[in-house]
């Protein structure tokens, strides 16, 4: 099978990307309105850039609609927003996030996730989150136009907060304790949880 983007139908290239690129972190998003409602939102468009800078990129894509996800609306009004990851112990609500709420319904109320203030900027992140980076925008670069093209969000991280519930005895992030989940295509996400070990021939 071959697939020529320009050529196909965008749902199946959506489909065969998020298929394809595997598995993928899922940044799940807290913002803050001009108004000071709270928005929280799961975007698998999704990684860590680079570490000096710290810095991490997501990618909203607008709605069919061709109108921008609150996510970005809230983003483009005050330039802050967390990141927070998600462990299998809270995959079910945020899934629930990713229903169409309207704008400044507050996700965290709706699903029943708690609020956790945070420290350098205004969005709270999610308590039951291991981790959270606490981001300022560094730039929204956007890829095409119209419905279903990308605002891809890079974030400044100014803040790191790791639950001490997912370090080790050496207090190091544990993998197995942090249990995140990575979503695969469809319905279908996995585990952290099951991993290996490989060592490079040429150890430094
Ligand atoms: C696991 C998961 C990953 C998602 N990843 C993305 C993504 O990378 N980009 C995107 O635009 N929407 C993604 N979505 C859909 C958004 O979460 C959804 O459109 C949400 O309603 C946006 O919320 P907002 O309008 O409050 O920003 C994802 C949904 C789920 C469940």
């Amino acid at each position: 099978m071959q697939i020529d983007p320009e050529n196909e139908h965008p749902s199946v290239v959506y489909s065969t990307m998020i298929r394809a690129i595997t598995p993928r972190p899922i940044a799940w998003v807290s913002t803050i309105s001009p108004r000071g409602i709270t928005n929280l939102a799961p975007f698998s468009y999704f990684n860590g850039v680079c570490s000096q800078p710290a810095a991490l990129v997501f990618s909203p894509v607008n709605r069919p609609d061709g109108s921008k996800k609150d996510t970005v609306r809230n983003i483009e009004s005050n330039g802050q927003f967390v990141v927070n990851l998600v462990p299998f112990s809270v995959a079910e609500p945020m899934l629930n996030t990713a229903d169409d709420f309207p704008y400044e319904t507050s996700e965290f109320e709706s699903v029943g996730v708690t609020e956790k203030p945070s420290v350098r900027v205004s969005p709270p992140g999610v308590a039951e989150s291991p981790i959270q980076f606490e981001c300022e925008l560094i730039q929204i670069v956007p890829i095409g136009d119209g419905p279903l093209a990308a605002n891809v969000i890079i974030g400044k991280i100014l803040l790191i907060t790791v639950s001490d519930r997912v370090l080790d005895a050496q207090g190091k992030l544990d993998p197995e304790r942090l249990d995140t989940v990575g979503r695969m295509g469809g319905r279908s996400y996995c585990r952290t949880t099951e991993r290996f070990e490989l060592a490079p021939r040429n150890p430094d």
